[in-house]
């Protein structure tokens, strides 16, 4: 029997104040899925996630999660519902310790729940409680990506956004990090992870979606998709000399 998708989107149009980004995104995922979000710099990635989480300019469509329409709702809203964002780049308060950083993030949280949800991200990722004294600002960059991962779990979010998490680390932070992002969703959670790194990103997702020009181009499961031809769909939209974009079956 099929699962009712958690998220499902519907012909999405947002951008930024006038500019549209997004051209009409379908996309759903089901409880537990780990999906690579890829495709060419510019294609609307991350934009796509920052409109999951209400915060771009919401034009048209639907974005439904648990049924309910969350398309233009608020940030903090969506973050109470289940949804948990790891934004591109260093998002960490560097001058802070790693409990401090965890605390903050589970500012929403009731007090007597902080302990649980704490002992909850340090056992999914140990080495941050072998460094929860330390600054988070002295980390070395693959602990830091760690550290906004478990900011974004603290709440036990049923999927995570996550953007671009190998950017600017070293190949064993790489594997690190990739090895815990298996983790998170061995532990029940479902991935959506923009990837640049393709090759990692299709070893460790069973599910790519390929976003070019604001548009889903392509979507499937990722042993049907090879890496060559990944690259021209980047490139050109189609596989071979299709002249209609294919769209794979839908996992
Ligand atoms: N804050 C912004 N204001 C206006 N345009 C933006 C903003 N952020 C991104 N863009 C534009 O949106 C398009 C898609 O960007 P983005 O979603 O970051 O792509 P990707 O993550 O796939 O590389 C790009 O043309 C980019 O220049
Ligand atoms: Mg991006």
């Amino acid at each position: 029997m099929a699962v009712d998708p958690n998220l499902s989107i519907e012909g999405l149009r947002a951008g930024y104040g006038a500019i549209d980004i997004l051209n009409g995104v379908d996309l759903t995922v089901h409880p537990g899925d780990f999906i690579a979000l890829m495709g060419p710099n510019g294609a609307g990635k991350s934009t796509l996630l920052m409109t999951i989480f209400g915060m771009t300019t919401f034009k048209q469509g639907m974005i439904r999660w648990r049924g309910k329409n969350i398309g233009g709702a608020k940030p903090q809203s969506i973050l109470s519902q289940g949804i948990g964002i790891v934004p591109q780049g260093r998002c960490n308060f560097p001058l802070m310790s790693v409990d401090e950083n965890l605390e903050m993030a589970g500012y929403i949280v009731r007090d007597r729940e902080v302990r649980a949800e704490l002992d909850y991200v340090f056992e999914l990722f140990p080495i941050l409680k072998a460094r929860r004294y330390q600054l988070a600002g002295n980390l070395s960059g693959g602990e830091q990506q760690l550290l906004e991962t478990a900011m974004a779990v603290l709440r036990k979010p049923e999927i995570v956004l996550i953007d671009e998490p190998s950017v600017g680390l070293s190949p064993q932070a790489i594997t690190i990090v990739f090895n815990e992002l298996k983790r998170l969703h061995a532990d029940g959670r479902a991935i959506l992870l923009v990837e640049q790194n393709t090759r990692k990103a299709m070893e460790v997702a069973e599910r790519a979606v390929v976003l070019r020009l604001g548009k889903v181009i392509w979507d499937g499961r990722t042993s049907d998709i090879t890496h060559a031809e990944l690259g021209q769909l980047f490139m050109t939209g189609q596989i071979g000399n299709q002249v209609e974009a294919p769209t794979g079956p839908i996992a």
